[in-house]
């Protein structure tokens, strides 16, 4: 292999977003990508079948970028362990997609996991869109070595949450779904808010000010971490934010659902390769 990355700690990370799907593939042990990554407008309608087609290209691509070519990074044996891992915006659990605020709503009880392990031929992980952006930045981007209740708001089509306690996610928060000014908050304070109600940035802030409000009355974090789209521009709306705990930009903007949907993606092969080699699941 061309690169010095270990087939071994490569893997696939897909985001599934409300308008595009990107996926690239990931050295885990620094986050780099080998190659390109590619991005594909999401389906709109966005039902399973179209999104789930969408994804089988985009592996397929990712790996014909790598084993292609005169002079290939990756043999064809080393491209076929690599596994896949996809940040979804929905609740998951035990890899069934479990609600549908901004898709379709074919996605609810869709078992995402095993139809997409199937398509691809590999193993598959899913997760909630925010949770593994969240690990990313945990791993590698502001919330690296940060302690106590960390919060990663993911500022985007939703509002996504992801939440750490020392490090450990509390999975699938959802708390872009708590009620602000007698609403579900997200359709307030989202990126896509700004544009839908053609706020300026005071305003926007104003509301997204009252939202962080609202989430440090009732957990007390230690550090807000802002991601997504909208944390792209933070510089327009920074000092609009009035709370006591410290609010940061994310690091790997963009990219950071990529890294930690690969990131669960090499966590669950190398689960999968323990239980295979006879230890128990933990
Ligand atoms: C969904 C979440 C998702 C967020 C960001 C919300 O509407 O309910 O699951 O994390 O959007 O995409």
């Amino acid at each position: 292999m061309a690169n010095e990355a270990r087939a071994v700690d490569l893997a696939i990370g897909i985001d599934f977003g409300g308008s595009g799907i990107k996926g690239a593939i990931v050295d885990t042990r620094t986050g780099q990508f080998l190659g390109d990554r590619i991005r594909i407008p999401t389906p709109q309608p966005s039902v399973t079948r179209e999104v789930m087609l969408v994804m089988t290209d985009l592996v397929r691509r990712l790996i014909d970028a790598q084993t292609g070519g005169p002079t290939p990074v990756l043999s064809l044996a080393e491209a076929a362990i690599l596994p896949v891992g996809v940040g979804i915006p929905a609740a998951t659990r035990n890899g069934t997609v479990l609600t549908a605020a901004n898709i379709d709503a074919s996605w609810i009880g869709f078992p995402a996991e095993a139809e997409l392990a199937l398509a691809v031929g590999r193993t598959v992980a899913i997760g909630n869109d925010a949770d593994v952006a969240g690990l990313a930045e945990m791993r590698f981007g502001a919330g690296r070595g940060q302690r106590g209740t960390v919060m990663v708001l993911t500022i985007g089509t939703g509002m996504g949450t992801g939440v750490f306690i020392d490090g450990r996610l509390f999975p699938n928060t959802e708390l872009g779904h708590l009620e602000l000014h007698g609403r579900d908050a997200e359709e307030r304070v989202a990126e896509s808010a700004r544009d839908r109600y053609n706020l300026s940035w005071r305003d926007w802030a104003s509301a997204f000010d009252d939202y962080l409000h609202l989430l440090e009355r009732l957990f007390w974090p230690d550090l807000f971490i802002l991601g997504g789209g909208g944390s792209k521009r933070a510089d327009n709306y920074m000092q609009y934010l009035t709370v006591r705990t410290p609010v940061v930009v994310a690091t790997q903007k963009n990219n950071a659902g990529i890294i930690g949907a690969s990131l669960i993606a090499h966590e669950r092969r190398s689960r999968v390769s323990i239980a295979m080699a006879g230890e128990p699941f933990s």
